[in-house]
């Protein structure tokens, strides 16, 4: 077996929806066991877009994301379901393509079929996929649509988990969560990301998330990457407008960050 790791990588991609696209030359490259990477921004800037990009369901208009080398939005069918086990992306609004009509316990099963059909089965049963994200068994019955957006968004959480994957995408994975699951959810997806290597990025517009998951964010702004450091130095030292205006919305942040260093 290679022990070389799978890269995802995205170079020069300008990709969008309408005439004036929202990336325009952003790179970014991930594996297995890489340090996690953040993404902010303003809303519309094209987080999303970026997500829709590196899953390939999005072809740039010019530059490439590849996987191992191959454009992702061109893989055959049997290489795009193990790319989808091996780079998992949970979306910001629920599930890509999914029925909502269908049950909690038919959409887990799926995933568990999917990661033994790719070898990535680890045995686990529908109630521990459901407990990774702190979702009891008496959501097994109920139908996706009837799941409030917290309880969506853990399950589309823990479904992403199940095939292992070695790159975990997260587009906004909290922002249907109060506070308090919110710090739940974060630490515990820490802990998963550390002890099993995964490769995150995470795009979101909450700093205080992106301090806790990921040591290096880059600022998404006219279309590039226009800053990039740590959630820290982005707060207390902001070098572009577009990241002091993030910082701007963080004030209590800012304060406990200077008073620290004082
Ligand atoms: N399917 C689509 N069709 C047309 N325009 C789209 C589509 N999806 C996104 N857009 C537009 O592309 C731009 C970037 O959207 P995107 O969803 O990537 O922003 P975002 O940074 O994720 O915002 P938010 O923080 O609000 O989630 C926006 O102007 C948006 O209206
Ligand atoms: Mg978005």
């Amino acid at each position: 077996m290679s022990t070389n790791p799978h890269v995802l990588s995205a170079q020069g991609v300008v990709a969008g929806y309408s005439s004036h696209p929202s990336l325009r030359g952003i790179s970014l490259s991930m594996s297995k066991g890489a340090p996690a990477i953040g993404v902010t921004g303003a809303s519309g800037v094209g987080k999303s877009t970026l997500v829709h990009a590196l899953s390939g369901r999005l072809k740039p208009r010019s530059g490439r994301v590849t996987f191992d080398g191959k454009a992702v939005s061109r893989l055959r069918l049997g290489e795009k379901k193990r790319f989808e086990a091996l780079v998992r992306t949970v979306a910001q609004n629920g599930f890509f393509g999914l029925d909502s009509s269908l049950t909690v316990r038919r959409v887990v099963e799926t995933e568990l079929r999917l990661a033994r059909k790719v070898g990535r089965g680890s045995g686990q049963s529908i109630e521990d996929v459901l407990a990774e994200m702190f979702l009891e068994p008496r959501f097994i019955d109920r139908r996706i649509h009837t799941l409030s957006g917290g309880e969506r968004q853990r399950l589309t959480i823990a479904l992403a988990l199940v095939t292992n994957p070695e790159i975990l995408i997260l587009d906004e994975p909290t922002t249907a969560l109060d506070s308090s699951l919110k710090d739940k959810v974060s630490h515990h997806l820490r802990d998963i990301v550390h002890e099993r290597q995964i490769g995150l990025v995470v795009l979101s517009h909450d700093m205080n998330l992106l301090s806790r998951l990921t040591p290096t964010v880059h600022v998404l702004a006219d279309g590039e990457f226009v800053e990039t450091g740590s959630p820290r130095d982005l707060l207390i030292d902001p070098q572009h407008p577009a990241t002091t205006d993030i910082a701007q919305a963080y004030p209590e942040a800012v304060r406990a960050l200077r008073t620290l260093e004082d």
